[in-house]
């Protein structure tokens, strides 16, 4: 008999719920301050110390950068007592670090856990992605369409004209073509300034959001946690790596990966069973904000087992004295 415990999801939920809520009450002085170092640092601290008060063998798949650029929650840190599950953890303690200094939507901490070995060693680069909610056919919409066709071909799978889509983006220069595209569907665009990972699992709850796709590219790591969500809510998301130049290269070489056009489903970035934890930060459609007023703070967290398809929305309330 193994003496190596099992991954019990549903016991370590509540403890990964904790931890994304502690990083954004770390937060919470910070936002609309215009520092978002300092934001993301307060968030880094917090989350660190909360996942090792955790009974895991956690292992940092996706966190705040390389060992020799990330003091704190680098790729390959070992986070936990040690007295549990070997588990992945991918991680953001603060995604949307701009949106929280300019107090702008969308701001979430957020984090994600499953077996060893479970999750997409994903290098700090880009990732073309492209998300839809559920009730789709598998591959209805794929990476190598352009965006004209992904529009058609979702509205025709959606049994609607192309100007009842609405199509989530994030406003950059790189985009211009895409957004030009889209545009010439009729299609809506909700071009968002920061914060990807919400913006694909937006698609996932598009009757609350308006959103039924995301494309574009962002940060891979926000690929991987965004693939963590939709196997838990539903929906399909793909994702290719894009490099720059050679070094971003040798860090995918590094981190095992050889194909370096695979076009990667949400199932292949993420493997096994996965539960995911959210906090809101700044206020947006999926989570709202988190409040402060005198005497005590209160956020919201989202948490999510694949398992079992579990979505529940957690509000929490504490004095604030102990989070100044
Ligand atoms: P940070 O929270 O690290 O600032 O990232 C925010 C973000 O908008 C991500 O959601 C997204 O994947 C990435 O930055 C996009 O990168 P870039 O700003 O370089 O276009």
């Amino acid at each position: 008999m193994s003496s190596i415990p099992e991954f019990h999801d549903r016991m370590l939920s509540l403890g990964l719920a904790r931890v994304a809520e502690q990083a954004a009450l770390a937060s919470a002085s910070l936002i609309g301050r215009g520092d978002e170092k300092a934001a993301d640092q307060a968030a880094v601290n917090a989350m660190r110390e909360q996942l090792n008060l955790l009974d895991i063998a956690g292992v940092v798949v996706i966190g705040e950068g390389e060992r020799d650029e990330a003091p704190m929650l680098y790729i390959g840190e070992e986070v936990g007592t040690g007295n549990g599950p070997g588990v992945d953890i991918a991680l953001d303690p603060l995604e949307g670090t701009t949106l929280t200094a300019k107090d702008m939507p969308n701001a979430l901490t957020v984090i994600a856990m499953g077996p060893r070995g479970s999750m997409l060693h994903a290098p700090d680069t880009y990732m073309d992605k492209l998300a839809i909610g559920s009730g789709y056919p598998d591959g209805v919409v794929s990476l190598d369409m352009s965006p004209r066709e992904r529009v058609e071909a979702l509205a025709k799978a959606k049994g609607c004209a192309p100007s009842d889509i609405t199509v989530c983006i994030l406003e950059r220069t790189r985009h211009e073509r895409m957004i030009a595209d889209v545009r010439e569907t009729g299609a809506a665009i909700r071009l968002i300034t920061d914060g990807d990972v919400a913006g694909v699992m937006h698609c996932a709850e598009a009757e609350l959001t308006g959103i039924d796709m995301y494309m574009g590219q962002g940060g891979a790591p926000e690929g991987v946690l965004a693939a963590a969500a939709l196997k838990c809510m539903g929906g399909q998301i793909f994702g290719r790596l894009l490099f720059r130049n050679e070094d971003e290269k040798n860090r995918a070489a590094k981190a095992g990966i050889t194909d370096l056009h695979r076009i990667y489903t949400g199932d292949e970035m993420v493997t096994q069973d996965v539960i995911f934890a959210a906090t809101g930060v700044t206020g947006g459609s999926l989570l709202p904000p988190l409040k402060r007023s005198p005497g005590w703070v209160e956020t919201t967290t989202l948490l999510m087992r694949s398992k079992t398809g579990s979505v529940r929305r957690m509000t929490y309330r504490t004095p604030l004295a102990s989070h100044q």
